[in-house]
């Protein structure tokens, strides 16, 4: 994607120290292992490549919140965001076996010094099976970001490629959500704050912007949406082509999140709006 990148640990400090430096207070982190096998085993590691990140990161910008992203898929051989196991369709995302592992990741990312914690897989179970192990590990004051509401979607493909992350067989539809349901993201959403989610999330944003602002209506926790990266990618590609003005596409693009009722926006175009901002050519 253009403007993006894949840091690397020895460079990732520097980045988070520039993009705190603009005015950004937070941000989202993804790992890219070394290695991986069926049960995304290197995503829990004390020498992970996110629990080196996230230590870099407190080093070089000690006040900028760190948010992690828990999932298996990027961590898995098989690109699926759970472990599987034999069905007689064929193979199949064990839940319940998912869930003590994802725990096990998010404990490492807050023993690393993670302040919260962000379960995009979508198992069923996963937001109160990390609390509890959050609380038995005494990281009760760590918060959980829980992607409640989270859509199969064509607009993760660009992630995908960067994660290297796509599943090799099949495909996510049978933990995330179906495009036309709008009434089980509710429900999700009833789910993971019963669980204890501190926050939830809808994604993709922008072919959702209504289940934004149900879910907005409907708890009292903030509420996130992610502005994904084929979002992002359509954005880049018709500015670089000439076709739309990059800088009100994209505070349009992010008036509509926000007027649907986003509390927090997660969005890679962030550096670019905190320049814009800083040099006076974003509209007030
Ligand atoms: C991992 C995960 C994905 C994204 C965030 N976490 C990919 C997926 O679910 O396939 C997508 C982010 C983006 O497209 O910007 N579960
Ligand atoms: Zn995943």
């Amino acid at each position: 994607m253009p403007g993006q990148y894949r840091w690397p640990v020895e460079a990732v400090g520097q980045e988070a120290a520039r993009v705190h430096a603009l005015g950004i207070r937070a941000v989202l982190l993804f790992g890219l292992p070394e290695w991986k096998d069926a049960c995304g085993t290197s995503s829990w590691q004390e020498d992970g490549v996110v629990q080196r990140a996230i230590a870099a990161i407190k080093l070089a910008a000690p006040d900028l919140v760190v948010i992690t992203d828990v999932c298996l898929c990027e961590y898995t051989d098989h690109g699926h965001c759970g472990v599987l196991v034999e069905a007689r369709s064929g193979m199949a995302v064990d839940n319940d076996r998912t869930l003590e592992l994802l725990a096990r990741q998010a404990v490492s990312h807050v023993q690393a010094g993670a302040d919260v914690v962000a379960p995009s897989d979508m198992m069923d179970g996963r937001v109160g099976a990390i609390r509890s192990a959050l609380d038995q590990a005494g990281m009760q004051q760590t918060l959980i970001l829980s992607y409640a509401a989270k859509y199969a979607s064509a607009f993760y493909g660009p992630f995908r490629e960067a994660a290297e992350s796509a599943p090799a067989f099949g495909d996510r539809r049978s933990y995330q959500m179906d495009a036309r349901n709008a009434r089980e993201a509710l429900r999700e959403v009833d789910e993971d704050v019963a669980e204890g989610a501190d926050m939830v999330m809808v994604k993709p944003a922008l072919g959702y912007l209504d289940v934004i602002q149900r879910v907005k209506e409907r708890v009292t926790v903030p509420v996130a949406a992610y502005n994904v990266s084929g979002e992002y990618g359509m954005v880049k590609a018709a500015a670089a082509a000439g076709m739309v003005d990059e800088v009100s596409i994209v505070c349009e693009v992010l008036t509509g999140i926000k007027r649907a009722g986003a509390d927090l926006i997660i969005t890679y175009h962030a550096p670019d709006v905190a320049c814009w901002m800083d040099t006076g050519r974003w509209p007030d």
